[in-house]
């Protein structure tokens, strides 16, 4: 699969005779689940605008992964990582467990 800015990036596997070492992209904002609780805590909501980019984010992820023929299954808040809290065009979907490939 190739890269998408709304797609965790996939940086390199490492296989050690118990264990697998995967290398990822670092999205240093934490998650749209930790978001949620920032939130409801200052009761600050987000912008019209804010949140239709955080929803065209995930849109746009899930449509690379599609396009690429694999299905997420476990999509929630946190399992959406925020790169840039200024940015949300660049939110990313991770967690990739329980995709398959159909
Ligand atoms: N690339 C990443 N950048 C920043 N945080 C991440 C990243 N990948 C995972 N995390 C954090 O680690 C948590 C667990 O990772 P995840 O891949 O969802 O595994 P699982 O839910 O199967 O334990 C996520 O909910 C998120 O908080
Ligand atoms: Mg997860």
């Amino acid at each position: 699969m190739g890269e998408s800015p709304n797609v965790i990036g996939f940086r390199f596997l490492k296989t050690y005779t118990n264990y697998v070492l995967m290398g990822l992209e670092f999205a240093k904002h934490g998650t749209l689940l930790d978001l949620t609780k920032i939130l409801k805590k200052t009761k600050k909501p987000l912008k019209d605008e804010q949140c239709s980019q955080i929803m065209k984010s995930i849109l746009l992820g899930l449509k690379h992964i599609h396009r690429n023929n694999y299905v997420h299954r476990d999509l929630k808040p946190s399992n959406i990582v925020i790169a840039d809290i200024k940015d949300f065009s660049k939110i990313k979907l991770v967690d990739f467990g329980l995709a398959v490939k159909y």
